[in-house]
């Protein structure tokens, strides 16, 4: 096959992954549901060029060579040649890709991108068996380097287990993508790029002196997500979601260096959800990634209201409603 079109969701963390070990292995188990309007299309092609190319849509529409000194750059040119290697081929690619979303924004666009990055790479180079394999799947597209990619390989809702071992670690479909009406209503707060890349806070994450504290209570915390994803408990859900939230930017800010993703916007809307939820029962939940952001997490029922009333708050710039959605696919139409 010379050429493969692959299409990878992003996902939002009720549990979230942050810290991790010297190899890169999450130190944590993380829990997220996959999000049917924010995707990355991802085509892979042989070329007869000595070199590797990946090229990324901007915001006009436009290709960007992703440059290979970025962060995301070298993991990304770095996965091509571990999937190379593993085909034990000579073959150079050539790649682009498009998000359906704001990048870099706390939307999780590492996720989607390495996670088809991956699935592309293997399809293209002829390693049928470790795509439709989705545990070993999970595993390669967590060495890409990205920890939340290796949650979009599923459908629905998915648990990545942690560890300090290649092998312990890879993803664990939950429930599949029928299983539960749940929405993700994204408050754009702002599409500014962050500031400061995840890989740098796993890094940092260890100096707060919170870290350890978190890694303990959330043993407690993923056996109660799990159990109300299953039961169909917004209330439950929307407890331990927040509560995980708050402790994982609670280490983040007490990081050497400390790191602030919120804006003003995103405190302004986490004061409405609360209060919508109090006095309204508007059952409501925020979460809140590596980005300003505010991802609020609702029952179907009540998404188009949560939408209405988010648009009508002045530091909202626009909002995108999300279902749970099938993992990483292949699909007919090629980027070019
Ligand atoms: O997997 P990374 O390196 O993109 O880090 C993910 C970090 C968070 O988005 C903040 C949490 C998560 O589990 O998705």
């Amino acid at each position: 096959m010379s050429k493969v079109t692959v299409q990878a969701p992003a996902n939002i963390a009720f549990i979230k992954y942050w810290g991790n070990t010297d190899d890169n292995l999450p130190l944590n188990n993380s829990i997220s549901m996959t999000l049917d309007n924010c995707l990355t299309t991802t085509t892979v092609a042989f070329t007869d060029e000595s070199y590797d190319t990946i090229e990324i849509q901007n915001q006009h529409g436009t290709y960007e060579e992703l440059k290979r000194t970025s962060i995301k750059g070298s993991k990304a040119y770095e996965q091509i040649k571990r999937i190379r290697e593993l085909a034990g081929s000579e073959k150079r690619v050539m790649v682009k890709s498009v998000n359906s979303f704001p990048a870099n924004a706390g939307i999780a666009s590492s996720a989607s991108g390495f996670c088809a990055l991956t699935a592309a790479l293997l399809l293209v180079y002829g390693l049928k068996n470790q795509f439709e394999d989705k545990k070993e799947l999970s595993k390669l597209v967590r060495m890409s380097g990205s920890g939340s990619a290796a949650r979009s390989v599923m459908g629905g809702f998915v648990e990545l287990i942690g560890g300090d071992a290649h092998h312990v670690s890879y993803a664990v479909q939950l429930a599949d993508e029928k299983h539960w009406g749940l929405c993700d209503v994204i408050a754009i707060i702002s599409s500014d790029s962050k500031k400061t890349p995840s890989s740098e806070g796993h890094r940092s994450a260890h100096s707060s002196p919170y870290f350890e504290t978190r890694l303990h209570e959330m043993t407690k915390r993923i056996e109660s997500t799990r159990k109300a994803i299953e039961r169909k408990n917004i209330e439950k859900l929307g407890e331990s979601i927040e509560q995980d939230t708050i402790s994982m930017h609670a280490v983040m800010m007490t990081s050497n260096p400390p790191l602030y993703y919120w804006e003003p916007g995103t405190l302004d809307v986490i004061k409405h959800i609360i209060s919508w939820r109090e006095k309204d029962s508007l059952q409501a939940y925020f979460s809140i990634d590596a980005g300003a952001n505010v991802h609020v997490i609702c029952e179907k029922k009540d998404a188009q209201e949560i939408a209405k009333r988010l648009s009508t708050v002045s530091s909202v710039q626009s909002t995108i409603v999300n279902h749970p959605a099938k993992g990483v696919h292949e699909i007919e139409n090629h980027l070019f």
